[in-house]
């Protein structure tokens, strides 16, 4: 069966791409701060304790899996900013909060992407995902959320990049937006619950061709302006 590993997989997003991958017979490198949210789920999943904010523990954690051929790399871990905070208002933009922001949605995919890349370009799959946002689209851009956004353009243009330097090794980069979701981070009045983007995300990671390469998607598999 193919592996799949996802940083930030105990809670929201990530735990239910635990789930469906899990109930797929995948096994699942599950990468999260604290194991609670992953009680009580079965399969083949095993907990690695990861800050993803943390790179010489992801280097750490790259070294001690690396007999592993990871199929799909699922970088999801992210931050959206402190709620009822006006540290990302013009105004009163607070600089430790972007750096905050920037370390865990930016540099820290990257980080991922540079320590596992050798375990997935061993793999059949070859497949490297970040949870980007339509936030981070320029082309679809309506204001406000300053650090959150510039966060996630930064890891579209490094995924953009990542799709051109490991395209020699095979290796598909997907920036994917999981729509606006019911999670802690999504709040209760996000349009879509987890049920529908988390299956949809996975059948688009599923369908991947070559072709899709360097590609900016959502979970319903069309296409985003960078
Ligand atoms: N929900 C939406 O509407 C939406 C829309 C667009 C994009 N996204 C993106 O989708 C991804 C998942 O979001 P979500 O909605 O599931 O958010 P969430 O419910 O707030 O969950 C955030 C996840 O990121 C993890 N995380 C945060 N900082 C971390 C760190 N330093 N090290 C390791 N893990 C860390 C959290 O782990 P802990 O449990 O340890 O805190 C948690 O698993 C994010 O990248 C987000 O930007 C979400």
């Amino acid at each position: 069966m193919p592996t799949v590993l996802i940083t930030g997989a105990a809670r929201g997003l990530g735990l239910d791409f635990t789930k469906q991958y899990a109930a797929k017979g995948w096994k699942v490198l599950a990468c999260a701060r604290s194991a609670d949210g992953l009680k009580g789920i079965k399969g083949d999943i095993h907990h690695h304790a990861l800050d993803v904010s943390d790179y010489k523990a992801v280097k750490v954690l790259a070294a001690k899996l690396s007999g592993e051929a990871i199929d799909v790399l699922i970088c999801n871990a992210g931050v959206g900013g402190e709620r009822d905070s006006n540290a990302q208002d013009l105004g009163t933009l607070d600089p430790a909060e972007w750096r905050r922001i920037f370390e865990i949605n930016a540099l820290a995919p990257l980080m991922m992407a540079e320590a596992f890349v050798e375990h997935v370009a061993r793999s059949s799959q070859k497949k490297m995902v970040a949870l980007s946002s339509v936030l981070g689209s320029i082309g679809n851009n309506n204001g406000g959320r300053y650090f959150y956004r510039a966060s996630k353009t930064a890891l579209n243009m490094e995924w953009s990049v990542l799709a051109k330097d490991l395209e020699p090794k095979g290796i598909i980069c997907l920036a994917l937006h999981p729509g606006w979701v019911q999670t802690d981070m999504g709040g209760p009045t996000a349009t879509l619950t987890i049920e529908q983007s988390v299956p949809g995300m996975v059948k688009v990671i599923d369908g991947l061709k070559k072709s899709d390469n360097g590609r900016f998607l959502q979970y319903d598999g069309s296409e985003l302006p960078w």
